[in-house]
């Protein structure tokens, strides 16, 4: 069966060998960074850490190689071809995306969203608008578009490993309040977090590691979480006084809990080897609350093959189990560059 996978760019030089351990038979790009494959076992891609690579997945069930630009009534030809394929299967929601997300051309922006439109008007009421409000194993129907043409499938939000078609959700940085583009990535891993647990109620308080200059902090304090924040450099100034904020200027080696204190979640973002970050978490994770959340960023040294980094996060995550913390999803988020997200919860 023909699947699309995305590699990030990020990770570009290293597809040849992911599809190979993967056994995924390489076919033609598409957009930025799709594969075209064919896929002998598809339980590989969830179950191998080098899955991991593949931060977005679909089995290609319909697709029509064209150039929409150049023919005429292209959605209308589209709609009634995706639902003569698809209606039957009730799709509970509908999503669509464009193969080359970063392009400044708008043109195929625009046609995903007219084909969403005309989907939506042309398919039996779908019962989920909201792309957070998918049921993580229900399967949507996902649809992408660019110069290659169309390309669809029905698959459910945790197969394919993202709520969006293509799994990124877009976060504008260039706000005054933006801190640092790590807050894009706390904020992309909660919506991510979607697909496995309900959102922490507010007031919920997380213990975060290598908190500055504040992008992640500022994030979890709008949607009113109250943030225990640690580092050995100055939180950014803009964050000062905020409420449910409390930063503490230290080496994390040195920070002690009050006692009584629990937390309902740890952020790890500190810079610095894994290893070392993960005995901190380790040590910290007895003020997690029974079923208490960790969200740990892994950086990676030097990518040059998919073996070292696959090691490392073995490592980290079997150290993790020694303090109770179980691994219940591993990706790489739009945001992160030579990292990946673990994320946890304390047994
Ligand atoms: C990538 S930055 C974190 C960015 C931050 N999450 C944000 O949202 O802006 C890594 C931070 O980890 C801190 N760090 C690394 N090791 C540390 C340690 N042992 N104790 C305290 N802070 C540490 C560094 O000072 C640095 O500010």
């Amino acid at each position: 069966m023909p699947w699309l996978f995305r590699i990030p760019e990020i990770f570009d030089a290293l597809a040849p060998e992911i599809l190979e351990r993967l056994h995924a038979q390489p076919g033609k790009r598409l957009g930025l960074d799709y594969h075209w494959v064919n896929l002998r076992d598809p339980s590989l891609l969830p179950n191998s850490p080098i899955g991991t690579f593949v931060r977005w997945n679909l089995p290609v069930e319909h697709s029509w190689p064209c150039n929409p630009s150049k023919i005429e009534g292209f959605i209308e030809k589209a709609s009634q071809g995706l639902l003569a394929k698809f209606a039957d299967r009730s799709p509970q929601a509908i999503f669509t995306g464009v193969l080359h997300p970063t392009s400044p051309d708008r043109y195929f922006r625009s046609l995903a969203g007219n084909l969403r439109g005309r989907l939506l008007q042309v398919f039996p009421a779908t019962e989920v608008h909201d792309v957070e409000e998918q049921k993580a194993e229900r399967e949507t129907l996902f649809c992408l578009v660019g110069k290659e043409g169309l390309y669809a499938g029905m698959q459910s939000p945790r197969r394919s490993n993202g709520l969006f078609a293509g799994g990124s959700k877009f976060m504008d940085q260039n706000s005054p309040d933006t801190i640092s583009r790590a807050g894009a990535k706390i904020a992309e891993a909660l919506h991510y977090l979607r697909m496995h647990q309900p959102p922490l109620p507010a007031g919920s308080h997380w213990l975060e590691l290598g908190a500055c200059p504040g992008g992640m902090t500022s994030e979890l304090l709008v949607r009113k979480q109250r943030v225990t924040a640690i580092d050995k450099a100055p939180l950014d100034p803009r964050l000062a006084g905020r409420p449910g904020l409390r930063f503490v200027h230290a080496d994390v080696a040195e920070f002690q809990p009050e006692q009584g204190c629990l937390y309902d979640a740890l952020l790890n973002d500190m810079n610095g080897p894994p290893d070392e970050s993960m005995d901190h978490v380790k040590r910290l994770a007895k003020w997690l609350k029974p079923g208490g959340l960790v969200v740990f960023t892994l950086k990676l040294p030097k990518v040059e093959s998919v073996d070292a980094p696959c090691t490392l996060m073995d490592r980290i995550v079997k150290k993790a189990q020694g303090a109770k913390l179980t691994l219940f999803a591993r990706t790489h988020l739009t945001y992160n560059r030579h990292e990946f997200t673990l994320f946890f919860r304390r047994v």
